[in-house]
């Protein structure tokens, strides 16, 4: 406080520069503090460190903790992650601002990625709610209790698009789509970062993993990404563009992929020409976990310096745990191989960013009130987790509508997950705390459904590993007979399977996507005994269903829901909560079809060509998904009819009839897809361009609107140009992307 009072005092004689920091000239202001810096404290900012070893991955040798409390006291850090609860970043923050020589203040990172002390549904989970509101709102409260307990930057979202579910971080992601995914970045970047950065309870937000992470091949993380420059343009860059252009995110993550045989944080095309010109990003990007240094180890930099010198040419502002530029960006500087207006460059970004959260004005600002700290877990925000979780839910089949269960009904309730209070706060957990979730045992008491719980098999039989525990699957088949015994003597059985909670996530690739360990043998031994059986699938990512579709009569994605799991699972096992989610991800029917995708391109030989054999196909398989993109059911009924064209000025209006012809409410997502038949580019056989959820009750119908503008429209060529081309096009509305009620028009931007 001695350093802030006297910068305060400063101000009045108008002679710190730290101290001007805090009024809001603010381009001025950093001109004058890069002017006091030396280099050291210049490097020092673009400097990131985390407070503790293993977060995501081993530190490299040479800093223990002390060591780099003592940097931070030499002004030769400029941010902390994984510094985790109001004293300690409070702590750690004195460092900076009371010891060192200028106390600029820290900025504080960590991976509050669904939910910080309450946990949300994983993000994956939520974007099949495809409600743009609550999503919004999920991430408002994450930040909320994320900055109550001192955090100022959140590493998230992560708006990677994948077409791969083999890849463990699918879990973290909105899915396969670029639209539906844009969408849903605008709406948590808007989240976390609110209305005002400089609040103390907004966080300033990391678009990531820039760029094509998600495209790993074969699914196996950190795995080299390869793919054209339409698919960039088109696929993969939206979601990215979208968050800055409409949400102005402050920061950035580079990715551990190479592309184009560039690795990504030595990548100047995505970071300096892509984001921080053509879209005029003015925040900093930060590096992912030692990517930087991880060049080396990619055949791309000869050593850390030459890292160093090719990530900061680069435009990779800060460097998160590899040490290079802390070892060598100050000499690249004095020889002359780097420019000091390149480090000017990244270190007035980082102090843009620290401004604009207020930490200038007041560094202790998220940690000065610790009545801040009474929202964590509040009813409020228990109450969004639980109404964020019902909707996240995705009914995949319902046959002879053997859900809702019926009150009397005698349920076996089967399977560990169904127990398990920890695998439904997902992968990141933030500062959840462990075990603290609703399981649906507990739902189902609360609810007073009559059931008996048997566990049938575990998930896991051991932990082991670093940095978390590596999950073995069990072969354990002990509980099977119990489990069978009990299904026999039920009116339906519901079993719960699928994964850990840590079988999903980084570093969680899996080449095999069926139930894990021996749940498979459990789900036929169950289904024989009783045939009215309900699958409940918890999940980080699309699993192999198709044993379960063709032989299981109802089956509901129930992915992992966060603290509120088990109470939105009864709620629909009950029929409490009439399920409208909707998948953001196609589900494969084998693993060789991956990766399959809704909106691909027409080969040149679409087929279907009975008994023929030379078109696109396999000989074992149809071409479709088990379960396509947008696939949800409903325990109510939709009928799209009436589908209108109207064309005037620049744009297009698609209209149709919606109607419930249940007789129940429902909530149902209507979706438009587009296809340009014929373009100086190929297009997909279709794409999402809008979207609408809509709640009817019984007999009632409405009209769904959607607009079509140049936006929609138009497309990137490879070269990255955006075009809006003249022709005809076809448009489709319905409940998925199987939609088959269509129309055409011709578009004329003359
Ligand atoms: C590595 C992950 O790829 C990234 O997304 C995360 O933010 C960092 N580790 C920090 O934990």
């Amino acid at each position: 406080m001695i350093k802030q009072f006297l910068a305060g005092l400063a101000v009045l004689a108008g002679t710190s520069p730290v101290a001007l920091m805090a009024q809001d000239d603010i381009e001025g202001q950093i001109d004058a503090l890069l002017a006091e810096m030396t280099l050291e404290e210049k490097v020092g900012q673009l400097t990131q460190y985390s407070s503790f070893w293993d977060a995501t991955g081993p530190a490299p040798q040479g800093g223990e903790q002390e060591e780099k409390f003592e940097q931070v006291r030499e002004g030769r850090v400029g941010s902390m992650l994984n510094v985790v609860g109001r004293d300690e970043v409070r702590a750690v923050q004195e460092l900076a601002v009371e010891d060192s020589r200028l106390g600029i203040p820290l900025i504080f990172g960590y991976d509050v990625v669904h939910g910080h002390k309450t946990i949300f549904p994983i993000p994956l989970a939520e974007s099949a709610s495809w409600d743009i509101d609550l999503i919004e709102q999920s991430a408002r409260i994450a930040a909320v209790e994320a900055a109550a307990q001192g955090l100022n930057w959140t590493f998230a979202p992560m708006v990677d698009i994948s077409r791969d579910p083999r890849w463990g971080r699918v879990m973290e992601g909105a899915g396969e789509d670029p639209y539906l995914g844009a969408r849903i970045a605008v709406a948590r970047v808007k989240g976390f970062q609110g209305d005002d950065l400089s609040a103390d309870d907004t966080i300033a937000a990391t678009i990531k993993h820039l760029a094509g992470y998600g495209f790993a091949e074969g699914g196996r993380d950190y795995n080299t990404a390869d793919f054209g420059t339409v698919t960039l343009h088109n696929v993969i860059l939206p979601p990215f563009k979208a968050a800055v252009e409409e949400a102005d995110v402050r920061t950035a993550m580079n990715s551990f992929n190479i592309l184009n045989g560039v690795p990504a944080t030595g990548d100047a095309y995505l970071q300096r020409d892509l984001l921080k010109e053509a879209w005029g990003f003015d925040g900093f990007i930060v590096s992912d976990w030692a990517s930087g240094r991880e060049m080396i180890d990619h055949g791309f930099a000869a050593g850390p310096r030459d890292a160093a010198e090719l990530a900061i040419e680069a435009g990779s502002d800060m460097d998160m745990e590899s040490y290079i530029y802390r070892d060598h960006l100050a000499g690249l500087v004095e020889s002359g191989a780097v420019d000091m207006a390149i480090v000017d460059d990244a270190v007035r970004r980082v102090l843009r960013v620290k401004h604009e959260l207020g930490l200038f004005k007041d560094p202790y600002r998220y940690v000065d009130d610790p009545d801040q700290e009474d929202i964590l877990m509040s009813p409020d925000h228990r109450a969004v987790a639980l109404d964020v979780a019902k909707n996240s839910i995705v009914l995949l089949k319902n046959k002879a509508s053997l859900l809702p269960l019926k009150g009397g009904e005698k349920v076996a309730l089967i399977g560990a997950l169904a127990a398990d209070k920890d695998t439904p706060l997902g992968n990141w957990r933030a500062a959840g705390e462990t075990g603290t979730a609703v399981s649906v045992v507990e739902g189902f008491e609360a609810a007073g459904v009559s059931f008996t719980y048997r566990e049938g098999a575990a998930v896991e039989v051991g932990e082991a590993g670093f940095p978390q525990p590596v999950v073995v699957n069990t072969t354990d088949r002990s509980g099977f007979d119990a489990a069978v015994a009990a299904a026999r003597k039920a009116d339906k059985v519901v079993l719960v399977l699928g994964e850990d909670g840590l079988q999903s996530g980084e570093g969680r690739s899996r080449s095999d996507i069926g139930l894990p360990g021996v749940q498979q043998e459990l789900l036929e031994a169950v289904h024989a005994a009783n045939p009215e059986t309900v699958l409940v699938v918890m999940s980080g990512r699309p699993l192999i269903l198709d044993w379960a579709d063709a032989n299981v009569p109802a089956i509901v994605q129930a992915w992992h829901l966060g603290h509120e799991s088990g109470h939105a699972i009864t709620s629909v096992l009950t029929g409490d909560h009439n399920p409208g989610g909707k998948l953001p991800m196609s589900f494969p029917r084998s693993v060789g079809q991956i990766p399959v995708y809704y909106n691909y391109m027409m080969t040149g030989r679409p087929g279907p060509l009975e008994n023929e054999v030379f078109w696109s196909h396999y000989n074992d398989l149809p071409n479709t998904p088990l379960y396509a993109f947008g696939h949800g059911l409903s325990y109510t009924g939709f009928n799209y009819s009436g589908l209108e064209i109207t064309q005037g000025g620049r744009s297009v209006t698609v209209s149709v009839t919606l109607e419930n012809t249940g007789d129940v409410a429902g909530t149902e997502v209507a979706q438009l897809y587009l296809r340009d038949p014929v373009a100086s580019v190929v297009r997909p056989v279709r794409e999402l361009k809008g979207f609408e959820k809509v709640m009817l009750e019984p007999g009632e119908s409405t009209l769904v609107t959607f607009e079509l503008t140049d936006a929609e429209l138009g497309f990137y060529d490879p070269y990255g140009n955006f075009k809006v081309e003249n022709g005809d096009f076809e448009v489709y509305v319905g409940g998925s992307s199987a939609a088959d009620l269509g129309g055409s028009f011709t578009w004329s931007s003359n």
